[in-house]
């Protein structure tokens, strides 16, 4: 894949439309579509309303995807299926695995709820108990689920999973996960992430960090439309965790419809029951391969330079900074709040006054800009905003 540069693509239009109409900051929430990604779904809307599946080859494209999205996160393209949201991959280890009453589920007490009813769910049925870690405000104001607090959690005998965000969706602390994946895999405890917040905008590595089953939606760092995911499973996995739904794409003579031979794929496709997104996975595969040729390493360190900017302005202004931003702990979200201003009214402002979007989460004030935003869109967010 040929190398893209930062400098050509950044607060460039033609590439990000949006560019033109908002300063948007708020890729942790739904981000906009590149054009290249937006030019998939025109041209999948139009190819398939002249000639159906006649001249497509969408189904080989997906296998393509397959690969890249395997070498996003290091895993094998046999490792990868394709889900219709975060939850689904993550309902996908919960429900598939067998529970015994009396095990336990570590996870975070700040996660996005689609990593938490799974596992609430799997806890009122099957009598396994749900530890969620707290997250703990230090001095200077900054909150942070402490990985010793993790570590000790996972260590627990009866722990069967550890399931974390790469990255919390409120305070923007990016976990350790190759700490939690080290002690996870050396005690033989699984280990499942949502990586949601993370993939496309950070490094993921399921091989170094030892993760057993990644999930992720497209819509934010990944720059695709809502609906089109990713799960990884482990491939020595595969034979513990049962498909929870089955269907005509699930077996290995998928295709001999009338034969019914009920052996399941030996790859992850077996957790694929029947017909994909394909538009929503080929708007992904262009997002994908975009994040790829600028590569996952340029995007990081021009979000650390970005968010970093972003942080010392804000600092500067009188507000109090969240986000944990320590080497290995920072991420595209910083999360922070005012003492003299209100946080909706700000946001309203910022929207109505100045075509400029932030969020707010969880009573706190979050900004997620990605690669292609640019220094100057950050000096103006800062300008914008009021003084304490
Ligand atoms: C940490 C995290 N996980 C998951 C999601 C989305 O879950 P799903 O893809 O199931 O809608 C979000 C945001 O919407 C999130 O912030």
């Amino acid at each position: 894949m040929s190398h893209t540069a930062i400098a050509d693509l950044a607060g460039n239009p033609s590439h990000f439309p949006i560019l033109d109409r908002w300063d948007f900051f708020n890729h942790a929430a739904v981000a906009p579509l590149p054009r290249v990604a937006a030019d998939a779904l025109r041209n999948y809307a139009a190819q398939m309303e002249s000639a159906a599946y006649l001249d497509a080859g969408h189904y080989r494209s997906l296998e393509a995807l397959r690969a890249s999205a395997a070498a996003l996160m290091n895993a094998t393209p046999q490792e990868i299926a394709f889900v219709k949201n975060t939850a689904e991959g993550i309902c996908t280890v919960a429900n598939g695995l067998e529970w015994r009453r009396g095990q336990r589920i570590v996870t975070a007490g700040v996660e996005y709820p689609a990593n938490i009813y799974p596992w609430m769910d799997i806890a009122a049925r099957h009598g396994v108990e749900l530890v969620m870690v707290p997250e703990e405000t230090s001095a200077d104001g900054r909150r942070r689920v402490p990985l010793e607090r993790l570590l000790a959690e996972a260590d627990h005998t009866d722990t069967r999973l550890v399931a974390l965000s790469h990255v919390e969706f409120a305070s923007g602390q990016r976990n350790d996960l190759a700490a939690v994946g080290a002690l996870c895999r050396s005690r033989g405890r699984l280990f499942c992430v949502d990586a949601i917040q993370s993939l496309g905008a950070v490094p993921v590595d399921v091989r170094t960090m030892n993760i057993d089953f990644l999930s992720a939606d497209g819509h934010k760092w990944l720059l695709a439309p809502e609906g089109a995911g990713l799960f990884y499973c482990r491939r020595e996995l595969m034979p513990m965790l049962r498909p929870l739904s089955v269907g005509a794409t699930s077996v290995i003579n998928a295709g001999d419809y009338g034969n019914y031979d009920f052996t399941l794929k030996s790859d992850a496709a077996r957790y694929e029951c029947g017909a994909l997104n394909v538009p929503g996975l080929l708007a992904l595969k262009a997002s994908i391969e975009l994040l790829l040729a600028v590569g996952i390493e340029a995007v990081a360190a021009r979000l650390r330079a970005l968010t970093g900017a972003l942080e010392a302005g804000l600092i500067e202004k009188g507000y109090r900074i969240v986000s944990p931003r320590g080497e290995a702990e920072w991420s595209g979200i910083v999360s922070f709040t005012s003492t003299k201003h209100d946080h909706k009214d700000l946001v309203r402002m910022l929207r109505r006054e100045h075509r400029t979007e932030i969020a707010l989460r969880e009573g706190r004030l979050r900004c997620s800009p990605h690669f292609y935003n640019t220094p100057e869109q950050i000096a103006r967010l800062l300008e914008r905003l009021p003084g304490h």
